[in-house]
């Protein structure tokens, strides 16, 4: 069933069409276009207190405007809106909606999103309409186009070709389906290559990239940079205003760099910026040790491989490098584009290749490619990663790639089971998506990706997984409404820092020692636990969480650890795990012991650490069990007052340990810090997190449930929903703390419900 329409949304529904006329259909601007203007045109003076949903929609995803806009009925948004501009133009639009044949948009844009992606300059136009036939039939509201079409947007130096990209968006809108315009800057054709082969990346190794793939255009080129920002500008130009697109996205999965002198030089100059003087630089960075000082700027190696202080700076330079060349387009789009339109781009989870946190901040919201590759769905760490996007700037994402059932690069590419993809779609919506599409819609039958999963097949019809999607599209549509303006919040916020990862990894010390893993061990309780959990910069305000993990914190710069000691006085729980506070914001050691400048405030320090190569028995206040990978050696000390008591202790170990302190814990005024000086196993984590749990005084968001059943919460708008899914291959029932409505089953009460094997099942609580 596809949402009714709303008066509300005949409105946007003619502006919508109304614009497409003058622009796909070539009719001139006509009546409805110009009321768009005129709203537009008070929009920007502030005048408007009544929005259209299609015409104006930026702040934040899925949450203040979805939130506002569900708190008012379809029939008092239709009237504010109506009465607000002059007669005249109300009783045109009678007129206008008597009139005009609805075919443009279907109805109002669902708040959860079922997409795929959709490549139109790989067939002919003549297969456009089945395509978006068949979407529209799975219930699919948006398609990603564009990302790699350079070559057919620019066929030549200069020569831009837009309009099939015009009438692809025009038709795609006639089957109710928004577009989100891909920039194609990962894809370069080969005329600009050729003709400027300075715009080719050069590898670690010196060779240059070649045409024939993708990603070989060196995103540090000014040159390149350029041609970048041009077919951005002329696609902003032309779709800027174009209410069927509501997103772009820029370039394709950042991370690829380049080696090249241009490059090189802009590192030295980035470090000669950032330090000011050499003097800083070499004493920041130890150059004495091993004969590294520097005497002119053009003497400094590029990173990395080297010095940890230089590595550090180089990866923040790829950061500064990649922030800037996605600035050029995000400038040229906003620049020719309606503030309604977002701005994202698809990270790749844990990829560490440069700071999301840096990448994302002019973004308007994050979006991952969500891929399984061989084996099924871990939810623990899948959902992790979800939390993890979400974090970046702590508001609902999109997922704006994920497999249809397998992908083509894993080393066994096998397909998700029977019910697994609707599985994972609903937990990315539990965890905060407010879209899950499909990469890709169809294969090009010929090209790299010819095995990849799809949703219909070289035949163009459907997969046996397509029936699956359709179910997805309209459970979104059934679901869209209970989910508008919720996000799922959280009491514990767990700390990500790429500083503290790239030192890590840099100098691991114990080659099993991954700071993900170990973040990892942390989350899992928590999140089992508690079933909501954030995952935040150290950066992010903490005011609101009632404990704060920081699992491996191990460059602790002087501000966040200033921000923490007020965090714990103003009465948080601070949790902090091995190896944290050793480092400076340089990647120097602190010439305090570990953690640093929190020694005073934990009453305690770390006496020595020690890369394990056996598990090392620990007991005490949480249990038996042992320490692996790593432990530290402890000892409490009085700093003003009281030291911190000792909550575990080593066993029987290499001597050194035996019998020290493993966890420390001080409670300061209402507030707490905790250290955690080993990498605890699987049955002393969750006796912690326990103990964190209920000194917290914390409450899981629904209440016990059967292992293998995932709870997410999503608040906001007034409403609290449940997602729960069985990632199991039984059938579970979960007994509700109260009677919910059933948002999937015509929003029935129950007060238990029975999952099946890989069950969903929506639930409205308030
Ligand atoms: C070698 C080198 C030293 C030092 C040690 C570390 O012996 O000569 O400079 O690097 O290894 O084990
Ligand atoms: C990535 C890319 C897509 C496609 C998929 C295949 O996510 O962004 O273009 O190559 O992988 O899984």
């Amino acid at each position: 069933m596809r949402p009714q329409r709303t008066p509300n949304a005949q409105i946007c529904t003619i502006t919508h069409k109304n614009a497409q006329f003058a622009r796909g259909g070539g009719a001139g601007r006509g009546f409805l276009w110009r009321l768009h203007s005129y709203r537009r045109f008070r929009e920007r003076k502030g005048g408007v207190d009544a929005e259209c949903p299609a015409i104006s929609r930026r702040s934040s995803l899925g949450s203040d405007w979805l939130a506002r806009e569900a708190g008012r009925s379809a029939w008092r948004r239709t009237l504010e809106y109506l009465v607000m501009p002059h007669k005249q133009l109300i009783a045109g639009l009678a007129l206008l909606c008597a009139t005009l044949p609805l075919t443009s948009l279907a109805a109002e844009r669902p708040a959860i999103l079922l997409g795929a992606a959709w490549y139109p300059e790989q067939w002919p136009e003549s297969r456009w309409p089945e395509d978006l036939k068949l979407m529209e039939a799975a219930h699919i509201h948006v398609v990603r186009v564009g990302e790699f079409a350079w070559s057919r947007l620019e066929p030549h130096e200069g020569q831009f070709d837009l309009d099939w990209l015009d009438r692809a968006v025009a038709l795609a809108a006639q089957h109710g389906i928004w577009v989100v315009l891909g920039t194609p800057t990962a894809a370069p054709p080969a005329w600009l290559t050729q003709k400027y082969p300075d715009t080719l990346r050069t590898e670690q190794d010196g060779r240059k990239a070649k045409h024939g793939n993708r990603q070989q255009g060196s995103p540090t080129s000014a040159r390149y940079r350029e041609f970048c920002r041009r077919i951005a500008e002329q696609m902003a130009r032309r779709f800027g205003r174009n209410p069927n697109v509501i997103a772009w996205q820029i370039d394709n999965e950042y991370g690829a760099f380049s080696w090249d002198d241009e490059t090189h030089l802009q590192f030295q100059d980035w470090l000669r910026q950032k330090y000011g003087t050499l003097d800083a630089l070499n004493r920041h960075w130890t150059t004495e040790y091993w004969s590294q000082t520097y005497t002119d700027w053009s003497q400094i190696p590029m990173g990395p491989g080297g010095n940890p202080g230089l590595n550090l700076e180089f990866k923040r330079f790829v950061t500064a490098s990649l922030r800037d060349f996605q600035h050029i387009q995000v400038q040229a789009i906003r620049a020719a584009s309606d503030p309604r339109q977002f701005i994202t781009s698809n990270f790749m989870g844990w990829y560490d290749a440069f700071d999301h946190y840096v990448l994302t901040e002019e973004l308007d919201f994050a979006s991952w490619d969500d891929y399984v590759g061989s084996g099924h769905l871990d939810a623990v760490r899948n959902g992790m990663t979800h939390d993890l996007t979400r974090g970046f700037k702590r508001k609902n994402f999109w997922v704006m790639e994920t497999q249809p059932g397998s992908v083509n690069w894993a080393p066994v590419n096998n397909a998700l089971d029977r019910g697994e993809v609707r599985e994972m779609a609903w937990h990315a919506i539990g965890h905060g998506a407010d879209a899950v599409s499909y990469w890709q819609w169809r294969s090009a039958l010929n090209g790299q990706e010819e095995y990849h999963g799809t949703l219909v097949g070289a035949d163009g019809t459907p997969v046996p997984l397509y029936d699956e999607i359709a179910q997805i599209g309209r459970e979104f549509e059934q679901a869209g409404e209970a989910l508008a303006g919720t996000s799922p919040v959280a009491d514990v916020a767990i700390l990500h820092s790429y500083d503290s990862r790239w030192a890590i990894n840099g100098q691991r010390h114990n080659q099993n020692f991954d700071p993900v893993g170990l973040l990892l061990s942390y989350y899992k309780p928590i999140r089992e636990m508690l079933q909501q959990v954030d995952i935040v910069s150290p950066d992010a305000p903490l005011a609101a969480y009632r404990m704060v993990i920081a699992p491996g914190l191990n460059v602790l710069p002087d501000d966040v650890s200033q921000r923490l000691i007020e965090y714990v006085n103003a009465g948080g729980h601070l949790v902090l795990g091995p190896r944290s506070g050793m480092k400076d914001t340089y990647n120097a050691l602190q010439t305090a012991r570990q953690p640093g400048s929190l020694v005073p405030l934990l009453g305690g320090r770390v006496e020595q650490y020690y890369a394990l190569n056996e598990e090392v028995p620990v007991s005490g206040a949480w249990g038996s069990g042992t320490a692996r990978l790593w432990a530290e050696q402890l000892q409490a000390q009085s700093h003003d007052g009281d030291a911190a008591e000792v909550l575990l202790t080593y066993g029987e170990s290499n001597g050194w340990l035996d019998g020290q302190p493993a966890v420390l814990s001080r409670k300061v005024g209402k507030g707490r810090i905790t250290y955690i000086g080993a990498w605890l196993d699987d049955t002393l984590m969750p006796a912690a997190t326990q103990w964190m749990i209920r000194l917290g005084g914390l409450q899981p968001a629904l209440g016990p449930v059967p292992e293998g059943v995932e709870v997410s919460r999503r608040v906001g708008a007034g409403k609290e929903v449940f997602v729960l899914v069985n990632h199991t291959k039984t059938a579970q029932r979960v007994t509700l703390p109260r009677p919910m409505r059933r948002v999937l089953h015509d929003g029935a009460t129950a007060s238990a419900v029975d999952l099946p094997p890989r069950g969903v099942e929506v639930l409205r609580a308030k």
